[in-house]
């Protein structure tokens, strides 16, 4: 029987992944900081905290053939001005960028016989940082660049270890609607309208689920706006531009000024 770890099981995500291996007959071990959690979504529930190096081995000890690490967190609460709070930032990077690094580390370790794929859930949000989500989009874009910095070092020591990255867009459910705690009304409705048009969480799982069966791509993407890809290269290509461009989104689409 194969085995899948899948991080961030009691999540909109997490359980929709968990569902569809359950469905094809693998045992999921699901993770989760809840030791209540009771659902048809996972076979075997991990509690733990999910920070150290000793938490990332009790992942590897389920001898898993895949490991998603779908957990994450998005800015729920802001300061004053609509400022970031430390105790946020401290999270967010922790589970959104340190700890899934950290398990790639440690998996990379491993003396296999067979292949083990760990796989980061990043963002398409991830390309372009922006004012109404920084913090997120910080996390992201770190745990992208190290798995496509570190990735090829972990393969080519070990041919059984792929590290590969998912960027799923909008998911209908909660966390899309984070962005909308900065937003003022004109910027609330552009975002309500994208996250009441965004996929259900079983259809972005179907997706996912098949692209990792495909192998065929290292960093696998869902649909991306084409705003979004602008944004990315006038960030990369104009960083200064770039900035200039956020302190005007702020001034037009936040509720604070
Ligand atoms: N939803 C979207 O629109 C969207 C878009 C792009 C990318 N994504 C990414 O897809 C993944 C799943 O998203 P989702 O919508 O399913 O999110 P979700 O419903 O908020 O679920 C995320 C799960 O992660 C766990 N988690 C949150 N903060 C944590 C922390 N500090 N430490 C450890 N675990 C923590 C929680 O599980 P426990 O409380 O049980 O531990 C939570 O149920 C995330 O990585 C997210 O960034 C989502």
């Amino acid at each position: 029987m194969k085995t899948v770890v899948i991080t961030g099981i009691s999540g909109t995500l997490g359980q929709a992944l968990g569902a569809q291996y359950v469905r094809k007959g693998w045992r999921v071990v699901g993770v989760s900081r809840k030791d209540d959690l009771e659902g048809e979504y996972f076979t075997d529930l991990l509690v733990s905290p999910q920070t150290t190096v000793e938490d990332a081995q009790k992942l590897l000890e389920y001898d898993p053939d895949i490991i998603l690490l779908n957990a994450g967190q998005i800015e729920t609460e802001i300061g004053e001005g609509g400022v970031p709070l430390s105790e946020m930032v401290e999270s967010m990077n922790r589970v959104n960028y340190t700890w899934p690094a950290l398990v790639c580390l440690e998996a990379a370790k491993l003396k296999r016989n067979r292949p083990l794929d760990v796989i980061t859930i990043g963002s398409i949000a991830d390309g372009s940082p922006s004012a109404f989500g920084p913090v997120y989009h910080a996390g992201k874009i770190a745990i992208h660049y190290f798995v496509s910095g570190v990735g090829p070092i972990v393969y080519h020591a070990n041919r059984n270890i792929r590290m590969r990255h998912y960027r799923p867009g909008a998911i209908y459910g909660p966390l899309a609607w984070a962005p909308v705690n900065r937003l003022n009304e004109k910027g609330y409705q552009i975002r309500a309208k994208r996250v009441q048009g965004a996929p259900s969480a079983d259809t972005v799982a179907r997706k996912i689920v098949k692209w990792i069966e495909d192998g065929k791509e290292w960093v696998g993407t869902y649909e991306e706006p084409f705003s979004f890809k602008i944004f990315k290269y006038l960030f990369t290509l104009a960083p200064n531009f770039f900035y200039k461009l956020q302190l005007l989104g702020w001034r037009k689409g936040s509720k604070f000024v």
